[in-house]
């Protein structure tokens, strides 16, 4: 099979050829979604357990959905509630979570290299829902299919990520999968929120949106992330709003069918003019919810093929 992973922990492991399997396998289920009976039969018999230690809107409800669509039992773990708080470590979680034979384990963490760590702990397939700055493959993997439905393909394309990419694992995880097939890619924002480190994944950085934009194909906003900064990165919010916030104005310099992205959750009238987000012409965001369901769902699905072949072998 072309799909080879037993966890889904980043984008860096992924051969192109296995992000392409994996996208073709979520535009069916993009199809599965849209009709009337959106059941499979993927996961039936299997357990998936959810555990969120960081806040998350789109993506828990996006994997519970995956799950149930596909026939696994979905278990949400109410991390805030739970014996964590008591000071249980990660580890011990997870060994008692592990105790109780999941199959599937979808985990959010503050730190990065969490994920990564508790999966060498357990014996079932890991999903990492993002970790700290590090990595949020879904997230990646679910731009890169919208990307790819609106434009018609997935390499040569010219790709502006614009904002926060300092505190973002969507900005990192982007970059690595856009980087793997070929795009042309660019970083918009004041210096303080693009580190010097960037430049290895060779996109051009700009300080100015006008020349940042100019010609793309795809822009791609960032939240800004006041809970991961300590002060000092922004001069004012209406002062980054007007140099930054992508309104329509400064989407005229990118090309006429330019896309509009945002991973959620938006602040409008910072990062981005609400009524152009809301204009189903230029914004894709809706979209990008919808295809990551579909992608969660061929993420779970080829990671339990594996998982049953693994444990058939053993
Ligand atoms: C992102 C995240 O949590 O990393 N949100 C998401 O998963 N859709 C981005 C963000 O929080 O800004």
């Amino acid at each position: 099979m072309t799909f080879q992973q037993d966890h889904l922990l980043g984008i860096e492991p992924l051969a192109p050829t296995e992000i392409t399997a994996l996208l073709d396998l979520a535009d069916s289920y993009a199809e599965l979604n849209r009709a009337e009976h959106k059941h499979g039969d993927a996961l039936r018999g299997l357990t998936q357990v959810n555990m969120f230690f960081e806040n998350s809107t789109r993506t828990q409800a996006s994997f519970e959905l995956a799950g149930k669509r596909l026939g696994a039992d979905v278990m949400n773990m109410a991390m805030q509630a739970s014996s964590i708080k008591k000071g249980e470590t990660l580890i011990d979680t997870a060994m008692t979570i592990n105790a109780m034979h999941p199959d599937l384990l979808v985990v959010r963490h503050p730190h990065s290299g969490a994920v990564d760590l508790l999966a060498q702990k357990v014996n079932c397939a890991v999903l990492n829902a993002g970790d700290g700055r590090h990595e949020h493959p879904t997230q990646a993997l679910l731009d890169a299919l919208t990307i790819r439905r609106a434009k018609g393909r997935l390499h040569r394309l010219s790709i502006a990520i614009c904002g926060d990419v300092a505190h973002s694992r969507v900005a990192r995880s982007n970059l690595i999968l856009l980087g793997k097939m070929e795009n042309r890619l660019r970083l918009v924002g004041p210096p303080t929120l693009i580190p010097g480190q960037f430049a290895e994944f060779g996109c051009e950085v700009y300080e100015d949106m006008e020349e940042g934009l100019r010609d793309v194909d795809v822009v791609m906003m960032l939240r800004l992330q006041k809970e991961r900064m300590d002060g000092g990165f922004i001069p004012s919010e209406r002062e980054y709003y007007h140099r930054y916030g992508l309104d329509a104005e400064k989407l005229s310099f990118a090309k006429p069918d330019a896309i509009v992205m945002h991973p959620g959750p938006m602040n409008r009238g910072v990062e981005i003019d609400g009524t152009l987000a809301d204009d189903i012409n230029r914004s894709v965001i809706q979209d990008q919810v919808e295809m990551g369901v579909a992608v969660r769902m061929a993420a779970m699905d080829l990671l339990a093929r594996n998982l049953k072949t693994r444990r058939a072998a053993a």
